[in-house]
């Protein structure tokens, strides 16, 4: 038996995400900075949780400058890092292995180097490498921690000359979650009722928005333990579309979340409806979803919540806990007394 307070713990986490924007960019702003001059490239090394934060960064950068930024989920740098690159490593808990041995190579490397974390190993060779350091409030599961995750980061990129101020964009997307999460808490306990018993399959239909549908599908699995999967479109209409009716036993128990947004092609969605017209008989449920609001933050953050909601509100229809994920825990522990044995 769940004890109730694990559902309305995750809930207030997520409706407490417009107080997290505000502290995030307090945070950046206080952050003891060293001169942005000479940065190519900026790289950001998380996994899970960490990375999407930094997604929600790259994403909405990738709309308004030149510099590449790049989110790399792994122990290895991207190819090209250098002394001109920023290397964000970032880690809520501060003791993921993979980006931990990222913050190495990227010291390694001679790369202009910021660690954010709410501790852990990381913070501790920060302070011990005298490399900036962005200390986060902790106690949450990291992928709570979105707000904390993402916001700081535009705000220290906008001092360091790299982006605009997102202010405008932050305090959007404060005000239109504040006015939504009541309505949309009350939706995801409907549409969390369809997506029960069945395979979910989350699209995105635009660029912008692929970052949301991953985080959907993280959601599900973390927080309501269930398989799930996402994909793009148009993409996935030229090969997806094939696999839809085997194996049999799904057939009919899809439920196919579109995720739209002002930037999606109006081709991609003649091209949604013509192709749900072709696998309908294999789906159990479809729902097409629309960002809300105007800057891109906001309409990213729109989506996110709504899958986070469903979420956890799918975790209370399962009976799982969506505050806790031991399989993971149980693989970081099973990693860490490998390395110590080696
Ligand atoms: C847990 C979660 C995970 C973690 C991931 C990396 O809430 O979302 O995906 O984010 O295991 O851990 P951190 O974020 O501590 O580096």
């Amino acid at each position: 038996m769940v004890n109730n307070s694990a559902y309305r713990k995750m809930i207030e986490l997520i409706f407490n995400l417009p107080e997290q924007l505000t502290i995030g960019m307090e945070l950046g702003a206080h952050f003891q900075l060293f001169p942005g001059t000479g940065i190519d490239n900026v790289v950001i090394s998380a996994m899970g949780g960490s990375a999407i934060g930094g997604d929600v960064v790259r994403m909405v950068l990738s709309q308004e400058i030149n510099l590449p930024v790049t989110v790399q989920r792994d122990y290895h740098l991207p190819f090209g890092v250098s002394s001109r690159t920023l290397c964000v490593v970032s880690s809520y808990s501060g003791n993921t292995e993979e980006t931990l041995t990222a913050y190495a190579a990227a010291k390694a490397k001679g790369a202009k180097l910021i660690s954010i974390t709410s501790g852990g190993k990381l913070a501790e060779k920060a302070r011990r490498d005298g490399v900036p350091l962005l200390i986060i409030p902790g106690g949450m599961p990291p992928r709570c921690a979105i707000g904390l995750l993402s916001v700081p980061l535009l705000v220290i990129l906008n001092r360091l000359g790299i982006c605009r101020s997102f202010e405008p964009d932050i305090a959007e997307t404060s005000r239109l979650l504040k006015k939504n999460l009541p309505g949309w808490g009350r939706g995801a306990k409907k549409m969390s009722r369809k997506i029960n018993n069945r395979f979910c399959i989350i699209y995105s239909t635009s660029r912008a928005l692929d970052v949301v549908a991953y985080r959907w599908q993280c959601q599900l699995n973390e927080n309501a333990k269930i398989l799930a999967h996402w994909g793009t479109l148009p993409e996935q209409s030229h090969n997806e579309l094939m696999g839809y009716g085997a194996p049999e036993f799904l057939n009919g128990k899809i439920v196919l979340v579109v995720l739209t947004d002002q930037t999606s092609h109006n081709r991609t969605i003649l091209r949604l409806h013509q192709l749900v017209k072709l696998i309908d008989r294999t789906l159990a449920e479809k729902m097409i979803l629309k960002t809300a609001g105007h800057s891109l933050l906001a309409r990213l953050f729109s989506l996110i919540v709504r899958g986070d909601l469903i979420s956890v509100e799918l975790a209370r229809l399962r009976g799982v806990d969506p505050m806790v994920i031991p399989r993971i825990e149980r693989l970081k522990r099973a990693l860490s007394s490998l390395r110590r044995g080696s």
